[in-house]
Parts: structure tokens; C-alpha cells; sequence
């Protein structure tokens, strides 16, 4: 996985038409038709960013054009307002991915408490760059994570949905070696 895997794209959600009874699981039309009694039924667009959690969580971690057409599909939305929302946000992945998702956060706090000697030993320990996953799919390395919120325990990376924080290369060693 670590050779370029085309992304997802607006232009190609174009000429998409299947509609979202056939593209979306039953599993994913009953989550997000509950995420929708949370919000006014004319405001459909509130649920957007839960639907595209739950569509991508059951796609092994990323988005496609279809899936993003069956999503604006099933909320009623025109597919350029998904489009704009799937790639604006770090949170979705519009490529295949490795299992695990590890973001470094190098933004300034971070960056000032070492993230590059972070972000260094791991493109070295697994042999990849920022953006690219391992060879066997099992880490995926992110590209770049803006502030994470977790200044004060920086250095910090993000595995799936955990926070590791005050990262040493020995404690990063223990972390990404304990991912299956
Ligand atoms: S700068 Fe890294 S968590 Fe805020």
C-alpha cells in the first residue's frame, strides 16, 4: 500500500447515480436514520459528519465516491456539499488505508516539545513517509494532524481514536509494536 492509491474525487461523484438503499448497509441506514432523530427533519445536513463516520467505519476506514453519493443520497443532499465536508475534515480518509490510523500531531506546542524526532523515528521504524501505509496494511501513518487539544502532554499521536501523549521513541516503540 505504500504505492499511490488513487483518492476519491468530485468529479467522478458526477456520474455516480446508484442510490443509497443499494450502497449503504442496512446496518449503516439504521445508524444514521437514528442519528437523524437527534436533529429537525428538514436539517438533515446536521447528521452529515455521524453518517460519514459511521459509512467510513464500515468501510474499513475510508471513503469512496459511491459511498459519498449514497450518503448525500440517503440525507437528501447535493453530492458536492458531502464532497466538500469528506475532504475538508482530517478525520476521513478518501483512499484505502492500513488498520490502524496514527496521526503525530506537529503542530506549534508539539513541535516545540520534539513531534519531528517523533514523526522521524517512526517513518524510520516502519520504512514509510507521512501519508503512506505499511506494505503488510497494518499502520497507516497520516499526513499531518493539526493541534489535537493535547498541548500539554506533547509530544502526542492519535492511534484509532486513543491519545498517547509525552511520546518517547521507546514508549512510540512499545505503542506501534502492540498493533496486530
Ligand atoms: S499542538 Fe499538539 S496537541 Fe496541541
Amino acid at each position: 500500500m505504500t504505492a499511490k492509491t488513487p483518492m476519491a474525487n468530485s468529479a467522478a461523484m458526477d456520474t455516480i447515480e446508484t442510490p443509497a438503499e443499494i450502497v449503504l448497509s442496512a446496518h449503516s441506514r439504521e445508524a444514521i436514520d437514528e442519528l437523524l432523530t437527534h436533529f429537525p427533519p428538514e436539517q438533515k445536513k446536521s447528521a452529515l459528519l455521524g453518517a460519514l463516520n459511521i459509512v467510513q467505519h464500515e468501510n474499513n476506514g475510508f471513503l469512496t465516491e459511491t459511498l459519498m453519493v449514497a450518503v448525500a443520497d440517503y440525507l437528501n443532499l447535493a453530492k458536492i456539499e458531502v464532497y466538500e465536508v469528506a475532504s475538508f475534515y482530517s478525520m476521513y480518509e478518501l483512499k484505502p488505508v492500513a488498520r490502524h490510523n496514527v496521526a503525530i500531531c506537529t503542530n506549534v506546542c508539539c513541535m516545540l516539545m520534539g513531534s519531528q524526532r517523533i514523526v522521524d523515528h517512526i517513518e524510520n521504524k516502519l520504512g514509510i513517509k507521512l501519508g503512506e501505509s505499511t506494505a503488510d496494511g497494518r499502520i497507516y501513518l497520516k499526513k499531518e494532524e493539526e493541534c489535537l487539544a493535547a498541548c500539554a502532554g506533547g509530544p502526542m499521536m492519535q492511534v484509532n481514536h486513543v491519545y498517547y501523549e509525552n511520546l518517547t521513541p521507546e514508549k512510540v516503540d512499545e505503542i506501534l509494536d502492540s498493533l496486530e
